[in-house]
């Protein structure tokens, strides 16, 4: 049975005005386990904290006097029209947060226009979720994100259940073929409660380990002989008929593959400093992304955006759009769908008014305001 729907009017905690607000007062409130799962990151946490030093070290050179009127925050995205470029990034078990976990975040997201993707670890059906976001008029997109299995008959058993609830793409996600070493969270002890697990994985079995040899590894000879490839990524288009984007890519060559093999577009992403330590903030890796796509496929942008201006410098770099993860859990660990719709809301409204200040009247302007050009 699906939980009731989440409350119109949970009131957000007094004195929350920034996302950096919602950010303490989520972490007063709950335990430093959980915290640490929801927030932390992989090793020593170097690039967690360096995705978002990297956007607020940007500068941007304001323009003045430019005419403003008639302004939006409208962009273009596969084919569709959306009212901002604000997307919530795909994130696992979000009744952590709260008890309404997914369908809050969805209802939010589908009020406030912002595109979801929903994560292959939902710990709320896709269905439901499905239900929850595409009667909304003036929704974004709905994106399903899909981890391969090494039973490739489930993953496309999973595939086809979110082609029939009506997501519109597949975020196909790379970078993770192991989990990364999230030391913060392993220190804490940090364990699933019973009630909440990734609802579409409970009937998966993993393969039964392999003898391995003397010097063998359990990685190499074991666990990642089942990791995805790039035949995969044909595959896996030969079973769909939704554009699929590759998540988790930094690499300019690796971009230029990735079109060559017919991904619809790109999430430049370093898991948000989940997986990888010290692998590069995704701001330093967008200009050469995009110099390496030259606009044949969407390219989009996750890691550390927390500001409107951030969302703007990101745009001046050359993404289409940005996804957010940790402040959506923040604002829904604080008041459930009102929580994460005053993230989404704060972010858009802060972005407006750094245009407005930019002199930028549209978004594709925003590559005239960055102080130094990129590269
Ligand atoms: C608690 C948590 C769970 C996540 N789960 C997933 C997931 O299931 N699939 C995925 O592709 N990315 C996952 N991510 C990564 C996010 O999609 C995104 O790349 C990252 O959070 C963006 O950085 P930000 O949190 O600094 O905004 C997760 C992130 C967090 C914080």
């Amino acid at each position: 049975m699906s939980p009731a729907p989440p409350p119109p009017h949970t009131p957000l905690p007094p004195g929350v005005l920034t996302l950096a607000d919602h950010e303490r007062h989520a972490q007063g409130a709950m335990n430093e386990a959980t915290w640490a799962y929801l927030c932390g990151g992989a090793g020593d946490e170097l690039t967690l904290a360096r995705n978002a030093d990297a956007w607020r070290a940007l500068e941007l050179m304001p323009r003045v006097l430019r005419p403003l009127a008639g302004g939006h925050t409208r962009v273009k995205l596969l084919g569709r029209t959306l009212a901002h470029p604000i997307l919530v990034a795909p994130m696992a078990y979000q009744r952590l947060a709260h008890p309404h976990g997914e369908l809050a975040t969805a209802l939010a997201a589908a009020a406030l226009g912002a595109g979801l993707v929903l994560s292959t670890q939902t710990s709320t059906s896709l269905q439901a979720v499905a239900a929850r976001v595409l009667p909304e008029p003036g929704r974004g997109p709905l994106w399903f994100q899909l981890y391969l299995q090494p039973d490739r008959s489930f993953t496309q058993d999973l595939v086809q259940q979110a082609e029939a609830a009506g997501f519109e793409a597949l975020v196909l996600t790379v970078d993770a073929p192991v989990q990364g070493s999230r030391d913060r969270e392993r220190r804490t002890g940090f364990q699933l409660p019973p009630d909440v697990g990734a609802v579409h994985l409970k009937g998966l079995h993993s393969p039964p380990p392999r003898a391995l040899g003397a010097g063998q590894s359990a990685l190499f000879d074991d666990l990642l002989t089942h990791a995805p490839t790039w035949d995969d990524l044909a595959w896996l288009r030969s079973i769909t008929r939704l554009p699929v984007l590759l998540k988790g890519v930094l690499h300019p060559a690796d971009a230029q593959e990735a079109v060559a093999c017919g991904a619809s577009g790109l999430i430049v992403s370093n898991h948000g400093g989940r997986t990888l330590d010290t692998a590069v903030p995704t701001a330093h890796a967008l200009p050469g992304m995009a110099q390496a796509v030259q606009g044949q496929v969407p390219l989009l942008v996750d890691g550390g955006i927390r500001r409107g201006t951030d969302v703007l410098k990101a745009m001046a770099l050359g993404a289409s759009a940005v996804l957010v993860g940790r402040p959506v859990l923040h604002g829904l660990a604080n008041a459930g769908a009102t929580g994460v719709a005053h993230v989404l809301r704060l972010l858009r409204d802060e972005l407006e008014i750094a245009m407005a200040l930019t002199g930028c009247r549209t978004l594709d302007q925003a590559p005239t305001v960055l102080a130094h050009s990129p590269g």
